[in-house]
């Protein structure tokens, strides 16, 4: 792992249980079949509730998913979407010229769906390469509430962690999975079914149950810079 790695050894004595959680988590995909007791989704829900929020609006509404037909149909309508979106716009297959206006176009209206790393998932869920929920038994749906003060994708983004980290600090594993959007962007199938309607969008969901084997542990990672302003100077840290 290099220095990085080094410098991880020597602060790992000092960890905190929570500091442990925090940087051992790992996004799982590969889930046991085995469903998560409902007290452990209850409690995860509670650390999800308890997430601070801008003017404490707590913007956020949670569904939970425990139904495999539910969890699978609003998984057949993401990967429609995905099929349809690598057949009209996927700009990096040879031979498909045609595609480029319209794939410029989308990149103007929509950069960040369509930078290589989302779309070549997408085009993996679509080739049926990457699993949607990645079949976890559990899935919590994240709604945000537009009319929350300041960022309620930032409040709602906060709780989900919340409940990430309550999750793995459990022994189970979970994984942020944003593709469902487009479930809720372009049809209003799974709104209705979920009674979803103004003011709630949909913001996040994460899969949740039992890893299959420890995923959990650490990895290298980009140190990007910190500027550090001190007593009149500055300084840069790694
Ligand atoms: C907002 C958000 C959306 C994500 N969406 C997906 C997703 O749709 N599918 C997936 O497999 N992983 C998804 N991830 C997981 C990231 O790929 C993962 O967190 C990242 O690669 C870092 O790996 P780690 O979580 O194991 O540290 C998402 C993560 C975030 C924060």
């Amino acid at each position: 792992m290099g220095d990085q790695g080094l410098q991880l050894e020597e602060l790992a004595k000092e960890w905190t249980p929570t500091e442990e959680t925090i940087l051992k988590r790992r996004s799982v995909r590969i889930y046991k079949k085995e469903q998560v007791p409902e007290f452990m989704v209850k409690r995860i829900l509670e650390a999800g509730r308890f997430a601070p929020s801008a003017g404490n609006c707590q913007p956020w509404k949670f569904i939970v998913l425990r139904d495999p037909e539910v969890i699978k149909g609003v998984t057949d309508t993401t990967v429609g979407f995905c099929k349809l979106a690598k057949s009209l716009v996927d700009y990096r297959v040879p031979g498909k010229g045609w595609r480029l206006p319209l794939a410029k176009l989308s990149i103007k209206l929509k950069p960040g769906d369509m930078h290589p790393t989302p779309f070549g998932a997408v085009s993996y869920i679509a080739d049926g390469k990457l699993g949607l929920w990645h079949d976890s038994p559990t899935v919590i749906l994240v709604f945000k509430d537009v009319r929350g003060i300041s960022n309620p994708d930032l409040d709602c983004g906060i709780a989900a962690q919340n409940m990430v980290l309550a999750a793995h600090s459990m022994g189970l594993g979970t994984c942020l999975v944003g593709f469902v959007k487009l479930a809720f962007q372009y049809t209003s199938k799974w709104k209705k079914y979920f009674g979803i309607s103004y003011p709630y969008k949909f913001a996040t969901s994460l899969s949740v149950g039992w890893p299959v084997g420890n995923p959990d542990g650490l990895v290298k990672r980009t140190t990007h810079p910190v500027d550090w302003y001190e007593d009149g100077t500055s300084k840069t840290i790694y």
